[in-house]
């Protein structure tokens, strides 16, 4: 079985990450490649447009976008994704009793390292199903998308760590045994003077938790090494704070698996405005025209000089993404936005190569 190409978008929250994700995957479906578009919290219209339903249930199960070739889409739910992860890893009454315990949902819906993980969890079973040759991965935005490349190692760490080695003893026999006979009654009398539940169910979640390590250590070191060969594009918008936050996910490139094999600038300025000159007329509103293009233009001509600072100090391909009056709302709009690009096709030429 061949294993797909893994094609991963990246960035600060609200820079196109979505939109990028579901062109590209058009585009590269548009070559006849199998390919899944895997979403995370998609706006309601491109949801639309990926003919994913929103609805409890249908979450983690690829479906055809109607009209788009050989292209599938899925949205990730994080929290049915850790059901189907501790299922996966520990005995079925251990699955159950964590699918009950208050804290283990607090962890798998609100944590984000165990967001990221368990996106990473979802496309190494979608890479290994072999139905597709491509993945495009949209990722969530904690972090600038450093989160999702650091998740499988902190998961490693947070199940199989010190402290949690300590409050559970999984390496003491006799450790268990003394948290039933001795440890769990003297919760309980906490508990009842307490008036809830609350120590008694952290500990059961504890040692719960524990007996997750042995699968998810495995899992999560093969997770890494698709991360490793996946390609990744880092995704900004010309504004200081998302260029910020992409230059941060390279400088933190020595700790994460990932190395960007292109930055995208989405919703740039077209380069034709820094020459864009007003009206000539000497009426007020032909000056007032006059003084606006003035300023596009400088702006215009301010971004694209950061781009192309930004990207030869990071010494890495680049593309530009034009900012649209209207944004995509359907499969061919997404799929024309890609087209319209600058730099963007050859980029994924060599994806898919
Ligand atoms: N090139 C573009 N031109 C115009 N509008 C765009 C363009 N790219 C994205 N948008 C719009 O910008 C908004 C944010 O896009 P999107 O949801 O894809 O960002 P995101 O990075 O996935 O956000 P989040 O971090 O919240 O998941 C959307 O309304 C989208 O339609
Ligand atoms: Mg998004």
């Amino acid at each position: 079985m061949n294993r797909p190409a893994i094609l991963i978008v990246t960035g600060a929250g609200g820079v196109g990450k979505t939109t990028l994700s579901a062109g590209i995957a058009a585009v590269i479906a548009r070559r006849a490649a199998r390919t899944l578009v895997i979403t995370v919290d998609p706006a309601r219209r491109l949801a639309d447009a990926l003919g994913i339903a929103m609805l409890d249930g249908t979450t983690n199960r690829p479906t055809p976008v109607p009209g788009a070739g050989p292209l599938d889409a899925v949205m990730l739910d994080v929290t049915a994704s850790w059901e189907a992860i501790t299922r996966r890893h520990a005995k079925p009454e251990v699955a159950d009793r964590l699918a009950d315990n208050p804290y283990f949902r607090a962890v798998a819906d609100r944590f984000p390292a165990a967001q990221a993980y368990a996106a990473g969890e979802q496309v190494a079973e979608f890479a290994q199903s072999g139905n597709w040759d491509v993945l495009v991965v949209d990722t969530p935005p904690a972090e600038g998308g450093i989160d999702f490349f650091m998740a499988p190692r902190r998961m490693r760490d947070l199940v199989g760590g010190r402290l949690l080695r300590w409050l559970t003893g999984a390496r003491l026999p006799g450790r268990r045994i003394f948290y039933r006979t001795a440890a769990r009654p003297m919760l309980r009398l906490a508990d009842t003077l307490l008036g809830s539940a609350l120590l008694e169910e952290i500990a059961d979640f504890l040692l719960d938790l524990r007996a997750l390590y042995d699968g998810l250590a495995a899992r999560a070191a093969a997770i890494d090494r698709l991360l490793v060969q996946a390609k990744v594009l880092v995704a900004t918008t010309d504004s200081p704070g998302a260029m910020r936050e992409a230059s941060r996910f390279f400088s933190s490139l020595p700790e994460i698996n990932a190395s960007p094999d292109a930055l995208i600038f989405n919703r740039s300025l077209p380069d034709t405005w820094i020459t864009a000159r007003g009206p000539k007329g000497a009426g007020v509103e032909d000056a007032a025209l006059r003084e606006n293009m003035e300023r596009w233009s400088l702006e215009a001509r301010r971004n694209r000089d950061a781009r192309l600072e930004m990207a030869a100090r990071l010494a890495v391909p680049m593309a530009t993404v034009p900012w649209l009056r209207h944004p995509p709302i359907d499969i061919a709009g997404l799929a024309d936005l890609i087209d319209r690009a600058a730099g963007l096709t050859a980029i994924l030429e060599t994806v898919t190569a």
